[in-house]
């Protein structure tokens, strides 16, 4: 049921995360008008810059905030002073120190039940190839068009490290009940996108013994609940060199945690650079939309970076609110967006120097 207001949580976050996320809340009120939908966004100042100034990475309350939402916009996190990034003091709130922004994403993630990261790699006509330091058109539209689901829950990412005699440890875990709900997010993916009907499991499990457990899930998940569907292997490692030479290969692509991570940026190479790559962190109950560059310190304060990553995951949310809500109204506007993003960079002017170079952005 379409519902009268949607309650929407703006996350800055950190560095250019601040300035893109403002622009993807300026097409969320243009959409607001255009197609008289209601959304109530409620921006909560967060991060590490946030924690460098009081040891805390957001305002209390915020985290219920975030779960009574409709949906959660971030921009992203990771700030630094003087040349270093800012890590979490032991026991504020954390036992150890983690990336001071670590609440927001991760800890969100977590806590929420955003067990599917999801990040398209789609190529869009018109957009140029950073090689060399110059911009090339190297694939080709038409010839990119797939989705990471990356497992976004635990593998490497749960928190922990250990010390032990001659360092440090942090394990790898990986459980049947998150790897199955992943697992399906994946393969029911193939089936509505309709297109190979192929999924692929990404992992190194030639070497690491919980990620043998993710493809043995995989494979049992595939083969019994999804009969239709083509079951595909590599190893993390090569496939990083295949999704660059033979990106047309790849349908759906499910991985764990890390290999997840790694795969989406390299992706994102053939997709015009992160500049344009999203991340929609999807549960059953909650969801958040995030751009998936990062902060960038280097590049925070000029506000000349590209906004065009941000307006995509609203992009996304407008999107997954529309089917959640059987709203045509939200559907409509995420089709909207999305054309607007697909003309801008077909015509090519109007853009970023990561897409079109300093001089002529200038
Ligand atoms: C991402 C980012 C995060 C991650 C960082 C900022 C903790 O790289 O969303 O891909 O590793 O998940
Ligand atoms: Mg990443």
């Amino acid at each position: 049921m379409p519902k009268e207001t949607y309650d929407i949580v703006a996350l800055p976050g950190d560095g250019i995360g601040v300035e893109v996320l403002q622009q993807a809340l300026r097409v969320l009120r243009t959409a607001s008008e255009l197609f008289q939908i209601n959304f109530r966004i409620e921006e909560i100042e967060c991060g590490g810059h946030y924690y460098a100034q009081h040891e805390m990475e957001w305002p209390q309350g915020s985290f219920e905030k975030c779960k009574a939402a409709d949906a959660i916009l971030l921009g992203a996190v990771g700030h630094e002073v003087n040349g270093k990034t800012v890590f979490t003091k032991p026991g504020l709130p954390y036992p150890e120190p983690q990336l001071a922004g670590y609440t927001q994403v991760i800890l969100n993630r977590r806590e929420l039940n955003l067990y599917a990261n999801v990040r398209p790699v789609k190529l869009y006509a018109g957009v140029k190839h950073k090689i060399h330091g110059e911009l090339k058109q190297v694939w080709e539209p038409g010839k990119v068009d797939y989705v990471v689901i990356r497992e976004n829950t635990e593998d490497a990412y749960t928190g922990e490290t250990n010390d032990i005699e001659d360092g440090r440890m942090t394990p790898i875990k990986i459980t049947r009940s998150a790897t199955e709900r992943v697992v399906r997010y994946a393969f029911n993916l193939a089936r509505r996108r309709n297109k190979q009907l192929k999924v692929t499991c990404v992992d190194k499990s030639n070497i690491i013994g919980a990620h043998r457990f993710f493809r043995e899930v995989f494979r049992e998940i595939g083969q019994n609940e999804f009969p239709e569907m083509k079951l595909d292997y590599a190893y993390v490692d090569a496939f990083c060199q295949w999704q660059i030479r033979n990106p047309e290969w790849y349908d759906v692509v499910v991985a764990p945690n890390l290999a997840g991570d790694i795969i989406s940026d390299n992706g994102a190479t053939t997709a015009g650079g992160l500049g344009l790559a999203v991340g929609g962190n999807i549960g059953d109950e909650h969801a958040m939309f995030e751009p998936i560059h990062g902060s960038a310190p280097k590049h925070a304060g000029k506000d000349k970076a590209n906004p065009l990553a941000a307006i995509l995951s609203a992009q996304m949310m407008l999107d997954w609110l529309g089917a959640r809500h059987s709203d045509d109204r939200l559907i409509k506007a995420a089709e909207k967006v999305e054309a607007a993003v697909a003309e801008l960079l077909a015509e090519g002017e109007t853009l970023t120097y990561d897409l079109i170079g300093e001089e002529k952005a200038a």
